[in-house]
């Protein structure tokens, strides 16, 4: 199977990018033939700044490879390298109704919060993304929960581009993790944790352990005492929980147990301590890897030709099939 899936450059990565995609890209890079890009190109959607740009996009490379993925494994690279992503989203875009992307949920949202910045590529953002998977013929898409509807929306441009100009996609599905697919805000759990949001709602990968226990202990409760997960009268305590066994995969009614005669203060130090322990070896790293300068340029560099072969090939193929050769 090839595997395709990508992370925005800006803002830090979090706990719920890790536990919602990153997971499952690490397990999935043993046996199939893996794509991750930095999708930096979907990034310019919403206000940011040009000066800092590249450091995020380099910082995330490195995020990458520091908690786990293989550059022997799997292709990595940057979107906006490949210009391919860029020429087949025109293509898709005059196959796509404008009223399936008015529907779409993030642009919703997006629009709301960016009121003065309502763009056309905030509106497109689902093609670009359907360009980025249809590209490189990609079997199934690793996600979180947020972006299923965009993965949907992908299936629907391969059948029509396939009926209109003969088999050319697979209609690639989404994996989602079967818990753990919308991982909440720490101040507000009733909100997805988004890396856009406050620094306290979200714990990054790389936080330093004084950062991770003053996060987690000033997160969001519910009332009472009682330790138990219950998505609608505790959705705070659930989704500490739901961290809690993800990390150390211990199944929520072992957790439930194990807290039983406990309150939510002891709940949160034994979480702090277990989410220190697991990011450790990431932070260290990291700390290795923001020193090897040339080490990364060569990853970058062989994960862009890759892309590119497969990338060129396939819009070749495409160009022809249109009649645009
Ligand atoms: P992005 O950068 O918002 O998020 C990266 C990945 O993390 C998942 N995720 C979460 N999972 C669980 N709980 C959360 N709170 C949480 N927040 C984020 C996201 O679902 C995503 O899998 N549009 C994409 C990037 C992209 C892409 C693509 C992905 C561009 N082209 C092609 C796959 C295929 C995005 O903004 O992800």
């Amino acid at each position: 199977m090839r595997i395709l899936s990508g992370i925005q450059p800006t803002g830090d990565i979090h706990i719920g990018n890790y536990l919602g995609a990153i997971k499952q890209w690490l397990l999935l890079q043993e046996k199939n033939e893996c794509v991750f890009f930095i999708a930096d190109l979907h990034s310019l959607t919403v206000p940011f700044d040009p000066k800092i740009l590249q450091k995020s996009i380099t910082e995330k490379i490195i995020s990458y490879i520091a908690v786990g993925l293989d550059p022997e494994k799997s292709i990595i690279f940057v979107q906006s390298q490949i210009k391919e992503h860029a020429e087949l989203a025109w293509i898709l875009n005059t196959l796509c109704p404008v009223g399936e992307l008015e529907r779409m949920t993030q642009y919703k949202e997006k629009s709301k919060k960016f009121k003065d910045n309502i763009n056309a590529g905030l509106l497109d953002y689902p093609v670009l993304m359907a360009a980025d998977i249809l590209l490189y013929k990609t079997d199934a898409v690793p996600v979180g929960k947020d972006q299923t509807q965009h993965v949907e929306l992908t299936r629907t441009l391969a059948k029509k581009f396939n009926q209109k100009f003969g088999k050319t996609f697979v209609e690639p599905k989404a994996i989602l993790p079967k818990f753990g697919s919308k991982i909440m805000s720490l101040t507000n759990p009733k909100k997805k944790m988004s890396k856009t949001d406050n620094p306290q709602s979200y714990i990054s990968l790389f936080d330093t352990p004084e950062n991770i226990q003053k996060k987690i202990m000033a997160s969001t409760t519910d009332s009472g005492k009682q330790i138990k997960y219950d998505l609608t009268k505790k959705p705070g305590v659930s989704n500490l929980l739901t961290i809690y066994s993800l990390l150390t995969d211990k199944p929520i009614k072992e957790l439930e147990k194990k807290f039983k005669d406990k309150g939510y203060a002891d709940l949160k130090k034994s979480l702090a301590k277990t989410v220190i322990e697991f990011l450790e070896p990431f932070r260290k790293k990291q700390k290795e890897l923001v020193t090897r300068d040339v080490y990364i340029k060569e990853i970058l560099s062989r994960g862009k030709n890759r892309a590119q072969t497969i990338a060129q090939t396939t819009m070749q193929e495409i160009k022809e099939k249109v009649g645009l050769v």
